[in-house]
């Protein structure tokens, strides 16, 4: 089955097609970067204008690229959120109007999920499993029981993972997005110069916090360290909690497989703390290629298939009438 997946949900307008949910095709993403990054963050109004530019050039190159054309695609699929509303608006709008142009279903997928299953297009998963989300909208470990659910098991309190190496990031003056700057700073500094804690949430010690690292950074830098020092200290804070609170959670359900996902799951540092630890544990770990890691549309067409195989004879994929925003997946 082939299905062509779009992602319009923050500042990547990307679009792929997938076969069976596991076949990359093609993968095309058209990243927003230089209209961000003067404003330090994503301006949710000129996100939406750009995909609107953007989208018809991304799904022709990847209907090119894939050798397939728009009449050949079995399912269509979109991220229905959670997201930018306008930029969402941009990619649903415009899959739900091919499916309708070439009589095809069209099946929308939370853009979690789509990240959830991002590691299958690399590699073989069991079910159940442990996946850590960490993006620049959300930090959460989830526990994964089928290619269609799952259950959230801890999330951040405040400032997501990513969004925390963002904000710090600006603060020091490395540029937007911020966590590879601060990854690549890192490698000079010394991660041990500076001290940064993150609190433990006392009702529920896997949920994380680290809204308050802003703050301890602001600190720091009246200080002037060397802001390669600042950067490397801020980044092993984050990837040590990342760490010891996932694993320790796929010690309590007895799960041995951990699954990263999202931006921050690119992170050098954050990939090697974690396959030391699940090596010392027994424990697989696996994460999706960089393309997989980052917004991107493959995933979300890989999410659209498993929901439409768990379901085809659903008519709403047909008559185009489910929008499930507050479903998940
Ligand atoms: O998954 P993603 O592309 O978009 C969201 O759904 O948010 O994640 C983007 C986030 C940004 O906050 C970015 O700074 C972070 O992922 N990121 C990284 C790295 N590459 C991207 N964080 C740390 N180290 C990296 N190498
Ligand atoms: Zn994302």
């Amino acid at each position: 089955m082939l299905v062509l997946g779009i992602e319009s949900s923050c500042d990547e307008t990307a679009c792929a097609v997938v076969k069976d949910g596991e076949g990359v095709l093609s993968n095309v993403v058209a990243s927003q970067h230089d209209v961000h990054s003067k404003y330090g963050g994503v301006v949710p109004e000129l996100a939406a204008r750009r995909h609107l530019e953007n989208l018809p050039v991304v799904v022709s190159e990847a209907l090119k690229r894939a050798g397939v054309p728009a009449g050949d695609v079995d399912l269509f699929s979109a991220t229905f959120g959670p997201g930018l509303m306008g930029a969402l608006l941009v990619g649903l709008s415009a899959a739900k109007g091919m499916a309708w142009a070439v009589g095809r279903p069209f099946v929308p997928v939370n853009h979690l999920h789509g990240h959830i299953t991002a590691a299958r297009l690399n590699h073989r998963l069991t079910y159940p499993h442990i996946c850590l989300l960490v993006s620049g909208g959300h930090t959460s470990v989830y526990r994964v029981d089928s290619p269609v659910s799952f259950v959230e098991l801890a999330r951040t309190r405040d400032d997501a993972a990513g969004e925390a190496f963002d904000k710090a990031a600006k603060l020091m003056g490395l540029g937007f997005p911020g966590g590879p700057a601060v990854e690549k700073a890192a490698l000079k500094g010394d991660e041990l110069a500076v001290k940064f804690t993150v609190p433990t949430i006392r009702e529920k010690k896997t949920d994380f916090s680290f809204s308050g690292l802003k703050t301890a950074a602001r600190l720091a830098l009246e200080k002037n360290p060397r802001v390669e020092d600042l950067a490397a200290s801020f980044q092993r804070v984050i990837v040590r909690t990342l760490v010891s609170r996932t694993v320790s959670i796929a010690r309590e359900q007895g799960l041995k497989q951990i699954v990263m996902a999202g931006g921050v799951a690119c992170n050098q540092k954050l990939r090697g703390e974690m396959k030391a630890a699940c090596d010392g544990a027994g424990y697989d770990v696996v994460w999706p290629e960089p393309v997989f890691c980052t917004d991107n549309a493959a995933m979300i067409a890989a999410a659209g298939f498993h929901k439409f195989a768990a379901n085809p004879d659903d008519p709403a994929w047909r008559n185009f009438t489910r929008v499930d925003a507050a479903a998940n997946p």
